[in-house]
This record gives C-alpha cells, structure tokens and sequence, in this order.
C-alpha cells in the first residue's frame, strides 16, 4: 500500500504513521525526520535545513523532492510505504506524479488549531531515536525517558508558541490546498483527529479499508 498522511503541524501524522507502519509491515517515511537526523550530525542538507526548520518555514522544495527520490529508490519501499509530512506543497505532489508513482490513498488527519497549540506544548521527543510522546495523551513509562531506546526526551525548538502559530499559517496556505488535489484524483479520505491516540487509529484503518 502507498499512503500519503496529510495534516497541520501537531495533528498526529507521525503518532499514525508509525502505528500504521508496524501493522502493515511498510517502512513510515518523515521528511521531517529525515531533516531533524541530518542537522543533528552537522550533514551538508542538514546545514541548509536547519535555518528553515527553527522559524517553521519549509526547506525548498528542491531539497525535499531529492530526499524522497533517493529515499524511495531504496529497497524497503518496493512493498509499499506511508509518507508522513511529504508533499508538502502542489509542486512536490506534481513531483511524487512525475516519478510515476500510483497512490492507494491519501489520508488527513484533522484536528482544529486550537487543539494543535494545546497538543504542541505537551509533545515530547526521544533525543536518541525520535520517538514522540506527549505528556498528559502519550506518555513514556516514567516521563523523562524513552520506552524503545531509554533516551532522555526533551521538546522540539520548533514547538515554541510563535514558532507554532507560523508553522499553522504555512499549513493553512501552502499545504492544505493539496487536499482538493488528491479529492479530484478521488483518493483523499478524512480523518476527524479523535482525543484518544487509539481512537483516531481505529479510525485510519477503517479509511484506508484494513480490517
Ligand atoms: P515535520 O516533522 O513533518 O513536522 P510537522 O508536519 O509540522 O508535523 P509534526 O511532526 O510536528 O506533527 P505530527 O502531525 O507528526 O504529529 P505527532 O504525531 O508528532 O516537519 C518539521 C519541519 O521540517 C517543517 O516545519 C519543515 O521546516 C521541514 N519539512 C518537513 N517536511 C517538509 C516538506 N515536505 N517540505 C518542506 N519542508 C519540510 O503528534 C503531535 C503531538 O500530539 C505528540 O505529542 C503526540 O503524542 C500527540 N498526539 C498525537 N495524536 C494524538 C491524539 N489523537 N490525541 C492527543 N494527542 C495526540
């Protein structure tokens, strides 16, 4: 299966996409993921993303279409895959089409702004692998460390208040037109964000017809 997630900033796209990962037995591709592991070990892109990625505007979309050419060339992802964050804006989406790839469907998660900028606040992630947690919806087994890898957790720079409200303005302008773009290929399915972590689980899996 060929999934992409769509979704603001904080609506559970990657909460999802690892869950739905683990039982379809796809690999979850992150570009922020990507972006984030590059600037921790100082990678060339990684210097160019970084600037970016601390104010919540997009890395160009050069950049990104290159990782995920590369990214999805490789052999895991002949079986299908899950794009968490990628496209992004309508030029990336036309890019995904020019490399030929068919999308089974494309899933958004929708959650109001106002529940994102409570949400953000909470998050927290492994310093080590990545993982997010949030600390009232998600938490680890004693708060402070991470359950896959024992790190310690901290928040993301990118989820300050301001850093967030800009994050949901470029949502709102360059992203969410996408969804009239995957609506008028007739794959686009939503998804309402539930409060409980398993509920808006249950909720993909019946959208994306897995039983
Ligand atoms: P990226 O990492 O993709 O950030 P994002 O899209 O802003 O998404 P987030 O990771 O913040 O949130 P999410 O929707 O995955 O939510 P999560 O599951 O963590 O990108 C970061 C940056 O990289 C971008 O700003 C940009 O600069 C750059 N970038 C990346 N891709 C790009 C692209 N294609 N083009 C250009 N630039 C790009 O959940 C959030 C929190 O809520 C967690 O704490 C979680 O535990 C909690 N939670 C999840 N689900 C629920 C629920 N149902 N109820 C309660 N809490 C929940």
């Amino acid at each position: 299966m060929k999934v992409i997630f769509l979704g603001a900033p904080g609506a559970g796209k990657g909460t999802q996409a690892e869950l739905v990962s683990a039982r379809l037995h796809i690999p979850s591709v992150s570009t922020g993921a990507i972006i984030r592991e590059a600037i921790k070990t100082g990678t060339e892109m990684g210097r160019k993303a970084k600037a970016y990625t601390e104010t919540g505007a997009l890395v160009p979309d050069e950049v990104v279409i290159g990782i995920i050419r590369e990214r999805l060339s490789q052999d895991d992802c002949k079986g299908g895959f899950i794009l968490d964050g990628f496209p992004r804006t309508v030029p990336q989406a036309e890019a995904l089409d020019r490399m030929g790839i068919t999308l089974d469907a494309v899933v958004s998660i929708e959650v109001s702004d106002e529940r994102i900028i409570q949400r953000m606040s909470g998050r927290r992630v492994c310093d080590g692998c990545g993982a997010s947690y949030h600390i009232l919806y998600n938490p680890s087994g004693d708060g402070e460390h991470c359950d896959k890898c024992g790190k310690a957790l901290s928040t993301r720079r990118d989820d300050a208040p301001e850093v967030v409200k800009s994050r949901l303005d470029i949502y709102h302008r360059s992203t969410e037109p996408l969804k009239d773009y995957y609506a008028a290929k007739g794959i686009l399915k939503l998804v309402e964000g539930q409060e409980k972590v398993e509920d808006t689980t249950a909720l993909t899996f019946e959208a994306l017809g897995v039983r």
